[in-house]
């Protein structure tokens, strides 16, 4: 099947597929925990896709040309059946890369069986080992030493390159990067620092509490110094820096300052079946209805496809302080999404 390439000509190479819109933190900055309350109403099960209805969606985009798959949540480790998702994944021909994004705190006790399935790397979300600023910043619900074994786990199963996600907020967690960046530093895992971002529309963004990844660069290359090293493929969103002294590398993902709209091939598939095609989305394409009333694989494989061959999307750049756009309201939130 001819794969697809939308109206600024960006082909479709990347599906981030969503287990679920549950997760057991409440990082202020994604699920403010006023908000998100025990009683909240998460998807209940049947309004999620199942697994083989996933895998289904996941071989035609794989057809249409999607060659990385990365599994998301929510917290996808809450779904217990994840090794078993990740071992048909892994089976499908044309996946070069199959990735799954987690917080790290019940990955220890599966790593193993994720690699075995053959899952082939994580990323972990880890924004302070400062205790205090790890239990603001993870709503009061991260364990440091949970997540620690979690790498431990992953990089004794060869889930590598594991790559380490820190969100930065001003006034919150600046003062603690310099601190990550030396406990990982020569580990061979990959710090990436994410300028905090406007997604959804409940986490209070402002651009007061963005910090430019130039300004984090500075002080890293003051303290370690770095040299500029080439994307590893088109589209990767991460710029990334390699330290002088051959104790690895570090990545920014600079939504806010210098977006990267321009190469992102990436399609979102949340937990309830819909087809988004911008993390920033307002809206998005039900899957889950077709595919529950009898479509075909050409059917979807065709929904799918001109979706992709109408996106516009290049939410960061017109949200650039200099554009003259106005900011979306009522954006889709990102745990409910896929990261
Ligand atoms: P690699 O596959 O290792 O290059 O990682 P990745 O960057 O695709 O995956 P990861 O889930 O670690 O993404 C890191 C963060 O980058 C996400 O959580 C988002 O915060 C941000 N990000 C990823 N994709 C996009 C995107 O398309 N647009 C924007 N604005 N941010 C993105
Ligand atoms: N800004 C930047 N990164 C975010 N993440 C979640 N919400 C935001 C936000 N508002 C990050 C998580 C995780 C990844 C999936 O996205 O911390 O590392
Ligand atoms: Fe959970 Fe990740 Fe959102 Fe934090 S950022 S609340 S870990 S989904
Ligand atoms: Fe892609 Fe939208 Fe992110 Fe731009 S803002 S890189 S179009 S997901």
């Amino acid at each position: 099947m001819a794969s697809a390439t939308d109206t600024l000509g960006r082909p479709l190479q990347d599906l981030r597929i969503s287990l679920l819109d549950r997760c057991n933190f409440r990082c202020p900055y994604c699920m403010p925990e006023a908000q998100y309350t025990d009683d909240y109403q998460f998807l209940t099960r049947s309004a999620r896709l199942n697994h083989a209805e996933i895998l289904r969606i996941a071989t035609i985009a794989v057809e249409l040309g999607v060659s990385k798959l990365r599994i998301t949540g929510g917290e996808p480790l809450l779904d217990k059946k994840v090794a078993s998702l990740v071992a048909s994944l892994a089976k499908l021909k044309g996946v070069d890369d199959l990735a799954l994004t987690t917080n790290g705190v019940l990955l220890a006790p599966v790593a193993r069986a994720l690699a075995d399935a053959g899952l082939h790397r994580v990323t972990i979300s880890l924004d302070s080992l400062d205790e205090k600023v790890f239990a603001a910043m993870s709503g009061n619900r991260g364990v440091i030493r949970k997540v620690l074994e979690g790498i431990e786990a992953a990089e004794k199963a060869g889930l590598a390159p594991i790559k380490i996600n820190v969100v930065v907020q001003r006034g919150v967690n600046e003062h603690t990067l310099l601190d990550t960046l030396e406990h990982f530093r020569g580990t061979g895992h990959i710090v990436r620092f994410i300028e905090f971002m406007d997604v959804g529309s409940r986490n209070s963004w402002s651009m007061e509490q963005v910090v430019p990844s130039k300004d984090i660069l500075e002080m890293v290359n003051a303290r370690w110094p770095v040299r500029a090293v080439d994307r590893n493929y088109a589209g990767e969103v991460a710029s990334r820096y390699q330290f002088l002294d051959g104790k690895g590398e570090l990545g920014f993902i600079s939504s806010v300052t210098d977006p990267f709209c321009g190469a992102c091939s990436r399609a979102r598939l949340s937990a309830d079946g819909t087809l988004y095609t911008c993390l920033f989305a307002t809206d998005g394409t039900d899957l889950a209805g077709p595919l529950r009333s009898g479509a075909s694989d050409a059917e979807i494989a065709a929904l799918i496809s001109n979706v992709w061959r109408r996106r516009a999307d290049r939410y960061s750049e017109i949200r650039a302080p200099a554009s003259t756009e106005k900011p979306l309201i009522n954006k889709v939130e990102m745990y409910r999404m896929g990261g």
